[in-house]
């Protein structure tokens, strides 16, 4: 996690940190820091919490002329979220930045500490830059100690080091952590874990691979491999305008990005929806050549997404599927056979855990595939193939928009197979494929719906516990509904398949137990209703979600006759996600922000 900038250049350079921190702290927003190297001299500054407070205590620091700067927003991993553990470190004449997990920081740690070196933080980068100033004390150059630091190191880094030994470079490395150098057309440097803070700024940028570093001053960016050759720098460009998000009126980006969803669905449906068939432009055929199984891997919400998707391919296009959480499967030494295509489903790109399986799969041979919301990141770099979702920037921590987009992707990836592999005639496909253009009207949040919601939501802001069930695919939906309740209102939420809460968790109801129960009219309508009935037998307080009017309710939200239980997946998903976010309203937290939570999970 954590999000890491720097800048060589005359222009303003606390601006340009700032700036580009405001744009990665989605990433990590427990503290902030940066560090600037003029004439010599460093400034550094540290506030913890959100940036805003950062920004406060440098309201007075305003250098001019030729600097460098490094900078850096925290998600804790090792040590609480405090100044002393904000990022920049010091050493005695040199400050670092990092994002990553140093593996053996505690080994490296023991032996400075037994040499008489002092240490301020509990963080692991710390070792970094006192390890960095020990080689500078025998090394030729500041470059070979930030080389010979490096070989120390395992674990995932981006790092960006500054040091008076060298007042006008930069030395940066790259494993496994994002890194990308934008040059302007002024020849500043700039860097960043992500593209936001570039675009505008720079137009050309190095998107760093695992294992390279090297450094960049006024005149120079030179790069190296892991076998330390040096590396010819291949530039991509950006877009020249800013696209950040801003709120367009709404109260939170989580709602903004609710209501959004039907016209990013309709973006990721562009050219992909053909009267046909589906169209996928961007996958060649020959990645299916071979394939007799789908192992989707993905975390969080988008792994909810994943096990939704299990259903759909086993259903339309018979292909079996198996679905996996990305931290379970990079240690439990699967079963990786050649003919099963990997697909991985992150909107970041980013996730640490996933991008390692994702690794993990190239390396056993297997084709892959990434189903992305950011074009460039890491893994859409890595996969051999990749779909985008057209979501735009997600900047709400909860996942809502990526969601929907992912689903839709997913729906069409199984038909688009079902076609390929005879498994739907082609008037079944014509009637899913009307069924899919119905998605952008399924998810639109109308007036009424919202203020339903919003009044019901006060109901539930106490109880010992939400049960979100559901059976088939409002399963995951379930799951990804607790997931939204526990991570905005910090409340006791589990998702439940509606048959299996016989077999334990109906002990709990009573009706301090809040049941939100998925039933749709498509899909096991009867038997998922006789679960509910067993829980309101049983006193649980039930809020039913449905076409079907449902007398055993305490609450009902009524959604639209639809004749597709994926038409009433989405619409049901949109209500999820309103109660969760309606609910964190009325306990006053911070929806965009919840605490302990950053947007993009770079560590394991
Ligand atoms: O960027 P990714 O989709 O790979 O992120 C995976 C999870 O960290 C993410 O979905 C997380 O669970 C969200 N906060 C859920 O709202």
């Amino acid at each position: 996690m954590c999000g890491i900038v720097g800048y060589v250049g005359k222009h303003k350079v606390k601006d340009i940190l700032l700036d580009g921190l405001q744009e990665l702290e989605y990433r990590g927003y427990d503290s902030a820091g940066i560090a600037v190297l003029q004439k010599e001299d460093f400034s550094f500054y540290k506030a913890v919490g959100k940036l805003e407070n950062l920004i406060e205590k440098t309201a007075d620091f305003n250098p001019e002329g030729f600097a460098i700067g490094i900078g850096h927003t925290r998600w804790a991993t090792h040590g609480k979220p405090t100044e002393l553990n904000a990022h920049p470190h010091l050493g005695e004449s040199s400050f670092v930045v990092h994002n990553g997990i140093i593996e053996n920081y505690q080994e490296i740690k023991n032996a400075l500490v037994k040499e008489g070196k002092h240490f301020l933080s509990q963080t692991d980068t710390e070792v970094i830059v006192h390890l960095f100033e020990k080689h500078l004390k025998n090394e030729a150059t500041p470059f070979d100690a930030f080389k010979k630091m490096l070989s120390q190191l395992k674990g995932a880094y981006a790092i960006l080091l500054a040091t008076k030994s060298l007042p006008d470079t930069i030395f940066f490395a790259k494993n496994g952590s994002p890194m990308i150098i934008g040059v302007t057309e002024e020849n500043e440097k700039i860097f960043a874990s992500s593209d936001a803070p570039l675009i505008g700024n720079a137009n050309h940028v190095l998107y760093l691979n695992d294992g390279e570093y090297g450094y960049v001053s006024p005149d120079e960016l030179r790069l190296f491999d892991n076998e330390n050759k040096e590396v010819p720098l291949q530039f991509s460009t950006l877009p020249a305008s800013k696209l950040s998000a801003q709120k367009e009126g709404f109260r939170f980006f989580m709602e903004k990005e609710i209501y959004e969803q039907s016209s990013v669905i309709s973006d990721t449906f562009l050219g992909r929806i053909q009267d046909e068939g589906i169209a996928f432009e961007e996958l060649d055929p020959s990645l299916f050549e071979g394939i007799n199984e789908i192992k989707l891997c993905a975390c969080g919400t988008s792994y909810h997404a994943a096990l939704t998707s299990s259903y759909l391919f086993e259903r339309y296009a018979k292909i079996r599927s198996s679905v996996e959480i990305a931290s379970e499967l990079r240690y439990k030494e699967p079963l990786l056979t050649k003919d099963t295509l990997f697909v991985v489903i992150s909107q970041s790109g980013e996730t640490a855990d996933t991008l390692e399986t994702l690794k993990m799969a190239k390396k056993a041979g297997l084709k892959t595939l990434v189903i992305c919301n950011v074009d460039n990141s890491s893994m859409v770099r890595l996969a051999d193939a990749t779909i985008l979702t057209r979501a735009g920037i997600e900047k709400g921590v909860a996942s809502t928009k990526a969601f929907a987009t992912q689903m839709s992707v997913l729906w069409m990836l199984s038909l688009f197979l079902a076609k390929a592999r005879e498994t739907l005639s082609t008037e079944e496909i014509q009637q899913q494929i009307q069924a899919l253009r119905g998605v952008p009207n399924s998810v639109k949040v109308t007036d009424e719906l919202h203020e339903k919601i919003r009044r019901l939501s006060k109901r539930y802001l106490h109880g010992h516990g939400f049960f979100f069930i559901g059976r088939d695919v409002f399963y995951p939906l379930a799951l990804e509904g607790a997931l939204k309740l526990k991570e905005i209102t910090y409340l006791h939420a589990e998702g439940y398949p509606s048959g299996e809460m016989k077999h334990g968790p109906i002990a709990m109801a009573d009706p301090d137990l809040f049941t939100i129960a998925l039933l749709p009219k498509n899909m096991l309508y009867e038997k998922a209703k006789s679960n509910v009935e067993e829980l309101s037998a049983r006193d649980s307080t039930i809020c039913a979600i449905s076409p079907l009017e449902f007398d055993k309710a305490d609450d009902f939200i009524k959604t639209a006759d639809r004749d597709h239980y994926m038409l009433e997946f989405f619409e049901m998903m949109v209500i999820v996600q309103l109660l969760a976010m309606e609910i964190s309203i009325r306990l006053g937290n911070d929806v965009d922000m919840p605490r302990n939570l950053a947007k993009s999970v770079t560590v394991e």
